[in-house]
């Protein structure tokens, strides 16, 4: 089936199965996947490994000026990489996941990130997960989509994906930090979590990843009248 050259939104909190489900629509599509939150967690690296967050979270404002000298890129698996080191998964740790809201809540580190996403993504035929892709980033995306999940799924699912890292966090860590950033997230001034007002909601509380996208391509084929 041919695609048209469209970009896809997909916006939603911590947790959600946004970038299981973003990736696999993407390689069904055979579109590009991009994961915004990996920038925004490779910044927030950058700055905890060069001691500009303290234990208390507070950034130091040097991160502004040190910022230009930080290149990120995406490797062919689609790893975030810093020159030539991949960061990812050192940037999936709870410790860095306990760091990103405040940083990616920053004016100057999202005009940083907001300018990669958009010489990225500027082609099209790109599927992008995040906070504010559809809302902010690329406000006339084709197709948007809210995810959405119960808590409890949510939390199990970032426990999971924790313990397979090899992480011991307890299932009340993993719902608190969820929570704070859910809040951090949807509470900031600069580009706020929210949903587009012409996004498709998936609630995938009970649906497996097939179905997911299954359900994304009937709405791709009915928007766009193509013939399955
Ligand atoms: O999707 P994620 O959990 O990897 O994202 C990490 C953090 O980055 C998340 O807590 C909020 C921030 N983020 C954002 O503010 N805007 C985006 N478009 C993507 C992520």
């Amino acid at each position: 089936m041919d695609y048209p050259d469209i970009v896809i939104a997909v916006d939603g909190c911590s947790s959600t199965g946004k970038s299981s489900f973003a990736r696999a629509l993407a390689s069904a599509l055979g579109f590009l996947y991009l994961d915004s939150g990996a920038l925004y967690r490779t910044v927030t690296l950058f700055a905890r490994e060069q001691g500009l967050i303290s234990r208390l979270g507070k950034v130091d404002p040097a991160l502004e000026r040190l910022l230009p000298s930080l290149h990120i890129h995406f490797n062919a698996d689609g790893k975030a990489c810093i020159g030539p080191r991949c960061v990812d998964p050192a940037i999936r740790t709870m410790e860095i996941s306990s760091m990103v809201s405040p940083v990616s809540a920053l004016p100057y580190v999202r005009r940083f990130v907001d300018a990669l996403l958009h010489s990225l993504g500027s082609t099209g035929r790109i599927v992008m997960d995040g906070r504010d892709i559809g809302t902010t980033v690329f406000p006339d995306a084709q197709l948007k989509i809210f995810m959405t999940a119960s808590e409890e799924v949510r939390a199990r699912r970032r426990y999971n994906e924790l313990v397979a890292k090899g992480e011991h966090p307890s299932l009340e860590e993993v719902v608190a930090n969820l929570r704070e950033r859910d809040y951090i997230d949807s509470h900031r001034e600069a580009s706020p979590l929210r949903q587009a007002s012409d996004a498709f909601v998936l609630d995938n509380s009970e649906m497996t990843i097939s179905e997911e996208v299954a359900w994304t391509l009937g709405l791709i084929r009915g928007r766009f009248d193509l013939k399955a």
